[in-house]
């Protein structure tokens, strides 16, 4: 039986704001799903909800790992459950080094049942293991010296986070843009890494507006969300279609869902002013 993640009727508030209004999700180890749909339609949101961010709080519904729930764990422990999430927009801890941040997570991960100041994974095995995973994404090791994602481009923070899931080898993860403010050829490496990575050993939710990501991913399910909620499933040829002709279709189709849309990003065109 391959580990399941199952999202039923989730409903999450940012700030007292609804932004998810009843998704519905299930991804097994071995699938990959592809996430698409217009800015301001909840895609991150998910994600976030899912990771246990503090700030994105579950009204109605539930997340569950293979039957447990995880809306009652922090957000470290879902980690330790092998839950992976590359931020589209990641965060820099100045003072933390890159591969001491790597070397404590991944032994969290490997070894869930460690206690706070139990031994690391050694640092032989670490450093080599490390090396070669950078070796294989064209990172120079001399990033595991510096702050994590402190002063990086953006395409640098990008294949940090793909380092990341290289290191952790999660059950499930969920890549948020990974391939937002890449060069041609850096897509193109993340795409190939991912695969390399192993679809089959995890389960896969690629956020993505374009299909370079998907080229070696190609998804076995493609998933359009609209106004907070899930409105369309199908397959690759429904991420195709989006790609190529983008949302007009979905947006008329499902005008309840447009409506709740274009009112969410009003909402931000307002606050941001
Ligand atoms: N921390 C937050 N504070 C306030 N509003 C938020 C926050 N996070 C999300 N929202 C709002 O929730 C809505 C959905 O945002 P989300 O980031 O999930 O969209 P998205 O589908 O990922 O869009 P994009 O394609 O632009 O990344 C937006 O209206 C957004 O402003
Ligand atoms: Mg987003």
């Amino acid at each position: 039986m391959p580990d399941i993640l199952k999202i039923e009727n989730l409903h999450v508030a940012v700030a007292g704001k609804p932004i998810l209004k009843g998704v519905d999700l299930e991804i097994r180890r071995g699938q990959t799903h592809a996430l698409m749909g217009p800015n301001g339609s909840g895609k991150s949101t998910l994600g976030l909800a899912i990771m246990g961010h503090p700030g994105y709080e579950a009204t109605a519904g539930g997340i569950t790992l293979n039957g447990d729930e995880l809306l009652d764990m922090e957000a470290d422990e879902r980690a330790r459950r092998g839950i992976f999430m590359a931020f589209q927009r990641p965060l820099s801890i100045p003072g933390v080094k890159m591969s001491d941040f790597l070397r404590h997570a991944t032994t969290n991960v490997r070894n869930p049942d460690r206690k706070e100041g139990e031994e690391l994974i050694p640092m032989r095995e670490f450093r080599k293991e490390l090396k070669a995973k950078m070796g294989r994404l064209q990172m120079d090791t001399e990033f595991a010296r510096r702050y994590v994602n402190d002063g990086f481009s953006g395409g640098e923070m990008k294949r940090a986070e793909i380092l990341q899931l290289a290191m952790l080898q999660p059950k499930f993860a969920i890549l948020d843009e990974t391939d937002s403010g890449l060069d041609a050829d850096a897509v193109r490496l993340a795409s190939q890494s991912i695969a390399e990575i192993g679809r089959e050993k995890m389960g896969l939710l690629i956020i993505t507006h374009h299909d370079k990501l998907l080229e070696h991913n190609p998804p076995d399910f493609a998933h359009v969300m609209l106004g907070g909620r899930i409105v369309e499933t199908g397959g690759t040829e429904l991420a195709e279609e989006l790609h190529s002709q983008g949302y007009e279709r979905i947006r008329e189709k499902y005008p309840e869902a447009d409506a709740d849309n274009q009112q969410m990003v009003a909402k931000d065109a307002v606050t941001n002013m």
